[in-house]
């Protein structure tokens, strides 16, 4: 008996492209709050990197905007193999595939885009340019982590993500959100909760350590920028964070440390993805009971 390999899913997030109503403003709270360094850019357009990769985030001048829109998720794919597969099954689900955004044109090898269910671009690429080196920063993010995505077609998004995609489910909570992973074999590289309507709810970045994460905390605290949801330890990906929230900079900033990796083995086969039930202790495992909800 053979068993049909498995078809793979992107490898991870690499940026997510922002639409806000003042550019400089946006680019100047994500180098203080976020740790990001401020690349190429000029009065339509910001690149701003964590790490090697050539950006995380793509801002995109909109004033006539009253808060920020993300429009577009990035994500990596480890070859032209994968790439050209996953070409195949975004066309057998009978989705248009479209074009990359003109300016990540030169910022890859190739690769195309489709739209997800609720219609966020979602650009697929093999090869994203990098840096030699990180930015000469202490207090920055090392990855950009996950997109949290609300939405008012959690099954439709599910079936996209997982069938089309290739995206492996880690964890359920409820049938109202689910914890989804790309090859990167992060917990989750992606998330979908089911809502009332769409939106782009939160952006994880990891920080090197849990010192870093308070330090980012402390300038939070120091500019009077709104916490959306104070220090939380996660139970499915074993993260603490805090979440930012200032809606003309963008969806909220999850500051994390400590997101679970999961081994290869866990990965291709031993890893099962748990129901949990919806408790806000299987969110945050510090909340004291099953209706302590009030700080999410
Ligand atoms: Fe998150």
């Amino acid at each position: 008996m053979s068993t049909e390999p498995r078809r793979r899913a992107p490898y991870g997030v690499e940026y997510a492209r922002i639409e806000v109503p003042d550019l400089r403003a946006t680019a100047d709270f994500l180098v203080y709050h976020v740790g990001l360094q401020l690349e190429q850019h000029n009065e339509e357009y910001a690149f701003l990197r964590a790490d090697i990769e050539h950006h995380s985030i793509e801002l995109v001048s909109a004033p006539g905007r009253e808060a920020a829109e993300t429009t577009a998720v990035g994500f990596s794919v480890e070859s032209t193999a994968v790439l050209d597969d996953l070409h195949d099954r975004v066309t057998a689900a009978g989705l248009e595939v479209l074009p990359l955004a003109d300016r990540m044109k030169g910022l890859c090898e190739r690769g195309f885009a489709v739209r997800d269910p609720n219609g966020l671009v979602v650009e697929l690429f093999t090869e994203f340019t990098e840096y030699a080196e990180p930015p000469l920063l202490e207090l920055r993010p090392v990855d950009l982590v996950h997109p949290f995505l609300a939405t008012d077609k959690y099954d439709e998004s599910l079936e996209f993500y997982t069938k089309v995609l290739g995206f492996q489910t880690s964890d359920y909570v409820g049938d109202v959100t689910v914890f989804l992973r790309g090859e990167d074999r992060y917990h989750h590289s992606l998330a979908l909760q089911r809502n009332k309507q769409f939106y782009v709810a939160h952006l994880c970045f990891t920080m090197k350590s849990f010192d870093h994460v308070m330090r980012a905390r402390a300038r939070a605290l120091y500019k009077k920028v709104p916490i959306a949801s104070d220090l939380v330890n996660h139970s499915a990906s074993t993260s603490i964070a805090f979440y930012l929230f200032d809606p003309v900079h963008g969806p909220r900033y999850e500051l994390c440390d400590g997101h679970r990796v999961l081994t290869v083995e866990e990965h291709e086969t031993t890893h099962r993805a748990r129901r949990m039930a919806l408790d806000p202790r299987n969110i945050d495992v510090w909340r004291a009971a099953a209706d302590d909800w009030g700080r999410f």
